[in-house]
């Protein structure tokens, strides 16, 4: 079977974990402190605070904005449950934003419809890690003004210029999950560039717990905020140091593998294939095509998800795993039950759910492989 992902540890990964679980230190600690200033460094960014996952970096990256309970905070429609999830979790109210179909990202459109004083946060998402229009979203932020989460779970690499994807925003979130970039199995970063924010950032981590607060040996002072245990451990920050300086060629690697879908696939004219928009890098987390044997419209959606699923069933018959792309949120049980909507409230993002397809890409896929899954798909 080719996986839709294959985690490919080297000799020094290992070594550099095997190296802490003989330490005697296992929790946050010296390895935590170097990841997080080698992905600052990476990222060109000032601060990054590592934690448990890409929710929990959600949730601390809202939590830090201080913002008063129910206060609004837009979520694209199309995305990781988490990305509304979080909202949830520190008592906002997430407004759904509709995506544009070309990118997945947040439609500029839509979102100039939704924005108001009554809006106090946006979490735009790099989706899959093709680059959110910023400087757009940022531009109507500003109007009133309005903080920005960049959701950049799976935009690592990603990049608008030289920019990276998750320092434009007041903060900007990342996920280690097998999935992404660079692993860790569970893990988290967030970034900033305001010391205030990132101070805040390390203590909701842990417990709530700053250090600097109050008397020396008074503990009771300490506590500050109503925190969590968020943190990450030694195990998890020493895989991810010594994947971080690879990922550049990671990323390379998906590029080619990328660059070689679209070449080929571009022939299928049921296929929508992912676009890199000029002027950005793709990260190329996932390469999610859409399918379109018809229009993606809402009418047609029931006609393009029968040949999505088909081809589903078709490459796993084959030996080749693929996955949805992502979730429309608003649909999913819990939402749908909670607010009432429908799959016409955001049509796009359930056009997306329902006709989207992410295909193997990872840097031990070999041109073999990549060969074999062009063929079963022209197959078809
Ligand atoms: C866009 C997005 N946000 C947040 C997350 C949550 O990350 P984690 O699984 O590390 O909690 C994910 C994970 O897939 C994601 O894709």
């Amino acid at each position: 079977m080719i996986p839709i992902k294959k985690i490919s540890l080297s000799d020094e990964d290992v070594k550099s974990a095997e190296e802490v679980l003989r330490s005697g230190w296992l929790m946050q600690g010296e390895k935590v402190k170097t990841l997080e200033e080698s992905f600052a460094a990476y990222t060109k960014s000032k601060f990054a605070i590592a934690c448990s996952n890409g929710t929990s970096a959600l949730h601390l990256a809202l939590e830090a904005l201080e913002l008063k309970p129910g206060s609004k905070v837009i979520v694209p429609a199309f995305s990781w449950i988490s990305t509304a999830n979080a909202v949830l979790y520190a008592n906002l109210e997430p407004v759904f934003c509709d995506i544009d179909l070309d990118d997945f990202n947040i439609s500029i459109p839509e979102l100039e419809k939704l924005v108001s004083p009554e809006i106090k946060a946006i979490i735009p998402v790099h989706q899959f890690g093709n680059p959110a229009k910023m400087k757009s979203i940022i531009s109507l932020a500003k109007k009133f003004d309005i903080k920005i989460i960049e959701d950049a779970a799976c935009a690592m690499d990603a990049k608008e210029g030289e920019t990276y994807a998750g320092t434009t925003g007041d903060t900007g979130t990342f996920s280690f999950h097998p999935r992404k970039a660079i692993t860790s199995g569970e893990g988290g970063m967030v970034i900033t560039q305001n010391e205030a924010v990132a101070k805040k950032l390390r203590t909701l981590r842990n417990h709530g717990f700053d250090n600097e607060a109050g008397e020396e040996f008074e503990i009771s002072g300490k506590f500050t905020h109503l925190g969590y245990n968020y943190r990450m451990t030694d195990i998890q920050a020493s895989l991810l140091i010594s994947q971080l300086k690879r990922a550049k060629k990671l990323h390379k690697k998906r590029q080619e593998i990328a660059e070689y879908y679209t070449e080929k696939l571009q022939k299928i004219n049921w296929l929508k294939l992912p676009q890199e928009i000029p002027g950005t890098t793709h990260g190329w987390q996932s390469y999610v095509c859409m399918v379109k044997t018809a229009e993606p419209t809402p009418e047609n959606t029931d006609k393009n998800k029968h040949l999505r699923d088909k081809m589903i069933k078709a490459l796993e018959t084959a030996g080749i795993q693929t996955r949805f792309g992502s979730i429309a949120i608003p649909t999913v049980k819990y939402y749908a039950t909670r607010y009432g909507y429908t799959p016409g409230s955001y049509p796009n993002s359930y056009i997306a759910q329902q006709t989207s397809i992410a295909l193997p890409i990872y840097d031990t896929l070999t041109e073999a492989e990549a060969e074999y899954i062009v063929k079963n798909i022209s197959e078809i």
